[in-house]
């Protein structure tokens, strides 16, 4: 086939193919996906319904609705300390289209980008369709959290932009204050472009947690991407946002209006019930619910053998599988295999973290405890 050369560069996400190969096992328990258990708050259910009675169906603007942008900056403000204008969001179809527009807009061919590491699977394809080459930035020396003295490793003078996951995925670390304030100082000297990716950023179990966005120095050249996707439960609804200076939204625009020409209409009105102090309730339920089974699964490994930092954000364990004897890869098959528990092997966050595994704990606490007894067999009987 004669297609895009970049395409060729591009595999399938091996969490997604590990993910449907552990399907075949019978009584499988999946720890696999970053898909949260709970119902979308049933506000924003509420108002998606009565779109749809109201026939807003149409396409809205494509920077997103009036009402839609005035409410999610009022929650951007009240939950999450972010001050941003009018003219300076962007509504997208989950972080997924905020983070490919965002990278179609910056790169050049040749452009270099800085991926800390191990990393989330989905940006390395984006990066190298749109001709850029991805620098990994390591880690894992420094506890998983992204240092000045990793990043100076990697940077050259081609680097473009670098991608800041806090809290990150998979290994549910976030930085700690004084690690974030040297970063900032750092990136803000370097003059290149951050993208924040916060989609994690209200499943936090850490009171020191802030946004990128509220550091003024960096302000100019920092895109954010965050969705709805985790915090409220709504990964099929694909909605999300992005916040930049005005002058960069209205480049981040042009790519989004023909790739997707606006968020789905429905989806927007729904998120006027955002800020109901109802939706609030049950986001904190579930924030609530991670937190449970984040103690357990933490310290239920950790007595087994397993080493890990303690996550302080989102709902995954990034364990090293090496005190058993084999790679990450080894031990995944090997455990769905002989106790049907499905997690995800660290090689599928970049090559280098082989001897990990991922586990995502987003699940209900008794199935979770059910999983971890079956991990519990499969380690002892080694
Ligand atoms: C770190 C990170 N960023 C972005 C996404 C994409 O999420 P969505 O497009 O649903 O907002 C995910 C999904 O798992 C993720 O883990």
């Amino acid at each position: 086939m004669n297609l895009n050369n970049h395409l060729s560069e591009v595999k399938t996400s091996k969490i997604r193919q590990f993910d449907a190969y552990c399907s075949q096992f019978k009584d499988v328990i999946k720890l696999t996906l970053g898909q949260p258990l709970f119902p979308t708050p049933s506000p924003v259910k509420a108002k998606a319904i009565e779109a749809i009675d109201k026939n807003i169906t149409y396409y809205t603007p494509n920077i997103g609705a009036a009402e839609t942008i005035d409410a999610v900056l009022k929650y951007c403000k009240e939950q999450l300390g972010l001050a941003y204008g009018k003219d300076e969001i962007l509504m997208t179809v989950g972080s997924t289209e905020a983070l490919t527009v965002t990278l179609r807009t910056l790169l050049n061919d040749g452009d270099e980008v800085l991926i800390p590491a191990p990393v989330y699977p989905g940006y390395e394809p984006l990066v190298k369709l749109y001709g850029g080459v991805v620098k990994y930035v390591d880690t894992a020396a420094d506890n998983f959290e992204l240092t000045p003295e990793a990043i100076k490793k990697q940077i050259t003078p081609r680097t473009k932009c670098i991608i800041v996951t806090d809290p990150n995925n998979p290994t549910g670390v976030t930085m700690s204050r004084q690690n974030r304030d040297r970063l900032v100082d750092y990136l803000a000297e370097t003059g290149i472009y951050v993208i924040a990716d916060e989609v994690y950023n209200r499943i936090i179990y850490t009171g020191d947690y802030r946004s990128l966005g509220t550091y003024d120095k960096l302000r100019k050249r920092l895109i954010i991407v965050n969705s709805f996707s985790k915090s409220h439960s709504m990964t099929g609804w694909r909605i999300g946002f992005l916040l930049a200076d005005q002058s960069m939204v209205q480049e981040l625009m042009k790519s989004h209006q023909y790739y997707v020409t606006a968020a789905c209409s429905v989806t927007q009105y729904a998120l006027q019930a955002v800020n109901d102090v109802q939706t609030e309730k049950e986001v904190a339920v579930m924030v609530h619910d991670y937190r449970e089974c984040r103690d357990y699964a933490y310290d239920f490994l950790v007595k087994l053998g397993f080493v890990m930092p303690k996550p302080e954000g989102a709902f995954y364990l990034f364990a090293s599988a090496e005190k058993f004897g084999m790679d990450g890869d080894e031990f995944a098959k090997r455990l769905v295999e002989q106790q049907s528990v499905a997690i995800i092997p660290g090689s599928a966050f970049s090559d280098e973290y082989k001897k990990y595994v991922r586990l995502s704990y987003c699940v209900d606490l008794d199935l979770l405890k059910t999983a971890l007894d079956r991990i519990k067999k499969f380690v002892e009987s080694l």
